[in-house]
């Protein structure tokens, strides 16, 4: 017997279209003989729709898949996912969803009370992971070092700007000023002198109402994916990100712009320092209680000091994102990575009361 497995994708964060071309690789890789996707999409504004199973989500003549905005409603409540007054059956949902609403513990809250098996974090690990002035503390008190810095927020900044721009000179030029909440590097500004700083602020204001003042950490961006297989959280082989020197850091462009970035599997660092990133990886991973999956991010200092960055609960994952090219490179192939995910759904210790 096959499992029915939800699919849901787009959403109302703008890595909606990312979120689709990621669904999109699920579609095409999840193992048939075992499980039976069911695509539900959800539009720009947050309506839900079922989808046939052959609806686009590739980029087709460069226009990236969005979810329409009609279709039939689908909704998920205490029953289950419902749709045109039939009970979907769903076994277990796959939320490739980014940001807010999709990798906050929003729907996963939803999909607790609806008592349907999901993949990924659960409810705290999603949120604490989403927000990084909560992440950064824990992680710290691992013994995982994050960068010097302080949380600062709108309403303190209104209220007397000179306090917040003393903190930031204390820290030394150049500061990171980010969102808390952020994600794709929006709102995020390298500061190179004071007279910078307010901008920088108010910009990152702009997605979230609680920015991040960071001192800038000089070293290489390495990632290294964590994947639950059977109930044991393992680290693949790290990469590292090479950007094109005409980018002063990692911002949005270099993301998405194509072929200003790409990464080097295995990172081209010794052995020994490759081990402790992997191993603190996992740490990160168990620290904030997460399931399923993560991208931990960190830098590589030039006198070899880890310092952890940031952790994704659901990090980008379409064919060839970064996750699943890690894998790849770690022997272990898209459709096992989905397998091994929707198996580690089944065990709930992504539940609120698992981790
Ligand atoms: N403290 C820092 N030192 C150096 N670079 C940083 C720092 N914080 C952020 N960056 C740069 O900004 C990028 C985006 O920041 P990050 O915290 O990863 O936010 P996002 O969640 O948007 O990816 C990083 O990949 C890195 O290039
Ligand atoms: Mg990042």
């Amino acid at each position: 017997m096959t499992q029915r497995v939800a699919i849901i994708c787009g959403g109302r964060s703008s890595e909606h279209e990312i979120s689709c071309i990621s669904a999109g690789g699920v579609l095409s890789a999840i193992d048939r003989s075992k499980y039976e996707p069911v695509l539900i999409g959800i539009s720009k504004s947050g309506k839900w729709f079922l989808l046939p199973a052959n609806h686009s989500l590739a980029l087709s003549n460069g226009v990236l898949p969005t979810i329409p905005e009609n279709g039939i409603s689908v909704a998920l409540n205490a029953d289950g996912f419902i749709a045109a007054g039939e009970n979907l059956n769903i076994q277990i949902a796959f939320p490739v969803l980014h940001g807010p609403y999709g990798e906050d513990g929003t729907i996963q809250g939803l999909l607790e009370i609806a008592d349907i098996p999901y993949v990924g974090s659960g409810v705290l690990a999603s949120a604490v992971a989403m927000d990084k002035s909560f992440a950064k503390p824990i992680f710290a008190s691992h013994g995982i070092k994050t960068a010097a810095g302080f949380v600062a927020r709108q309403s303190q900044w209104k209220a007397g700007q000179a306090a917040i721009q003393k903190a930031a000179d204390q820290l030394g030029y150049p500061v990171f000023v980010k969102p808390a909440r952020g994600g794709s590097s929006r709102g995020t500004t390298k500061v190179k002198s004071a007279a910078e700083f307010a901008s920088a602020i108010n910009e990152a204001f702009k997605f979230d109402t609680k920015a991040l003042v960071e001192q800038e950490i000089r070293g290489a961006e390495i990632e290294c994916a964590v994947l639950e297989i059977d109930g044991v959280a393992k680290a693949s082989i790290v990469g590292q990100i090479k950007i094109d020197p005409k980018y002063d850091f990692y911002d949005f462009e270099a993301k998405y712009l194509d072929g200003a970035t790409t990464i080097e599997l295995p990172a081209p660092i010794d052995q020994k320092l490759s081990d402790e990133i992997r191993a603190k990886a996992v740490d990160a991973f168990i620290s904030l209680g997460c399931s399923g999956l993560a991208r931990v991010d960190f830098f590589l200092t030039p006198n070899n000091e880890v310092i952890i960055n940031e952790l994704n609960t659901m990090p980008g994952f379409t064919a060839t994102s970064v996750f699943p090219k890690m894998w790849a490179a770690t022997n272990v192939t898209y459709t096992e990575v989905v397998s091994h995910l929707l198996k580690t759904a089944q065990s709930r210790t992504n539940g609120v009361l698992g981790n």
